[in-house]
């Protein structure tokens, strides 16, 4: 296994490109089920959980062509409908194959996900709108099995709590579904927001696109020409360098970025003294002169997102004065709270939130990932910490992060990939 290698230094300089989001290609990878033609995909990231989901697609029958700018995927040679366990397990959002491979072919068994370290991860709310359109839907042997023979019906959907993997479900289900329908407290995430843009470009006529109510005009059944996109880039990771750049008190630019997108992480940080210059498609950061301690509630978007908690939560160990971190969407989003612990951090977990004890000297020791967002916490943590720092089980880094130390070492980090 690899492990990453890192030395605290003081700080960073240059730019960084930003590479297309991970929780905007999965769903659209699982929407080309939907196609009828070879769909052409531009911008994917290079991180493991899209090559697990474009490997799903693949045992599942789809082609997938790899280019140096693209990947086309074409599902028309698909003759299977069984996600098994085996890659289901490795990626719990391949759930999002459920929706698409029902609503095509009628029929479709996706292994259970199960829970990953931040907590249960239920699908009840997929299951029960699924159900609501018609499905029959059993769990047997920790397999979802789903029938609709004569496909699905379009109805009035209210989700009972925002599901961003939900909503993407529903809506491609309902995109070939006979009539029309309307999913109310739908997640307005972008990435949710790109499939809905894509499928509306493609056929489905959807209304409500950026909005808590959806309205899907189903095809009954009329598979799609999907027109070529690029994806959105990857929000999350922009606003991890830009917590980089804060935390080492450093000067960074990001490329191919779309600041709107981002409306709460800047806040934050200029909340916490930084200044964020924004142009069209990129955000310069100057650090601040003294990190001033913030209060966090993570919710869905466009609140504060939840998948930059871990983060902020590092550089909140640096602020001059207390901060309060809230975790509000997941029942077990703290694990890296005792690694930055062992680094020197001053914390308190009382519940579902953290209080942070600013000005820490950190110092550089062997820790382990748990978890995605996690494990950027503690690369950030590194980067501030006094000498070296190992970070074990970096494969949960892989799984989001294109090329994370390449990036930083172009401005500056002194950071290495090593085998164990
Ligand atoms: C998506 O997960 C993201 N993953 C997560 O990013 C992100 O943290 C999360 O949304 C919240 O923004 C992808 O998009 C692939 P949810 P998802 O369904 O869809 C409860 C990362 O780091 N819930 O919006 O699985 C659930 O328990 C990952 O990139 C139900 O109760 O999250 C949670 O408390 C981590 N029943 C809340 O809703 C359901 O059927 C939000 O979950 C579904 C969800």
């Amino acid at each position: 296994m690899d492990y990453l290698k890192i030395q605290g230094i003081d700080t960073l300089n240059g730019t960084i490109k930003i590479s297309g989001a991970k929780n905007a290609s999965l769903p659209l990878i699982a929407m080309t089920i939907l196609a009828q033609n070879r769909v052409n995909i531009h911008n994917l990231p290079q991180v493991a959980d899209i090559r697990t989901l474009l490997k799903l697609l693949s045992n599942l029958g789809a082609k997938c062509e790899f280019h140096d700018e693209h990947v086309d995927v074409d599902t028309s040679t698909i003759n299977e409908t069984k996600a098994t366990y085996e890659i289901v397990k490795t990626m719990r959002a391949s759930i999002l194959v459920l929706g698409p491979l029902l609503s095509r072919f009628g029929h479709c068994e996706v292994s259970l996900p199960g829970g990953c370290a931040i907590g249960q991860r239920p699908i009840d709310l997929h299951l029960k709108a699924l159900e609501q359109m018609g499905a029959e839907i059993t769990i047997q042997a920790g397999y979802v099995q789903a029938a609709a023979p004569n496909g699905l019906k379009g109805c009035n959907i209210i989700f009972d709590k925002i599901t961003v993997t939900g909503t993407a479900n529903i809506v491609m289900a309902a995109a070939l579904a006979h009539g029309t329908t309307t999913i109310t407290n739908a997640a307005r995430e972008p990435e949710v927001v790109q499939l809905c843009e894509v499928l509306n470009a493609s056929g489905v006529t959807i209304e409500g696109i950026g909005t808590a109510m959806l309205t899907i005009h189903g095809t009954s059944g009329k598979l799609l020409e999907i027109t070529p996109f690029s994806i959105i880039p990857d929000r999350i990771e922009a606003g991890t360098y830009l917590c980089a750049a804060a935390i080492t008190n450093s000067e960074l630019t990001l490329n191919d970025v779309e600041p709107k997108h981002l409306g709460a992480v800047l806040s934050k940080l200029e909340e916490m003294g930084c200044s964020c210059y924004v142009s069209e498609n990129s955000i310069t950061i100057h650090p601040a002169k003294e990190l001033k301690p913030v209060t966090i509630i993570t919710q869905e978007y466009p609140g504060f997102p939840t998948d930059m908690q871990a983060q902020f939560l590092a550089l909140a160990t640096q602020a001059h004065g207390t901060s309060i971190i809230e975790e509000r969407l997941f029942e077990n989003r703290f694990m890296h709270v005792s690694e930055l612990q062992r680094m020197g951090a001053k914390i308190v977990l009382n519940g579902h939130t953290a209080t942070v004890n600013g000005e820490s000297k950190l110092s550089g020791t062997d820790v382990m990932a748990t978890d995605l967002r996690a494990s950027s916490a503690l690369v950030l943590a590194a980067l501030v910490a006094q000498g070296e720092t190992n970070i074990h089980r970096i494969y949960h880094l892989d799984r989001g992060y294109d090329s994370l130390e390449k990036k930083l070492e172009g401005v500056g980090a002194k950071i290495e990939r090593l085998k164990e």
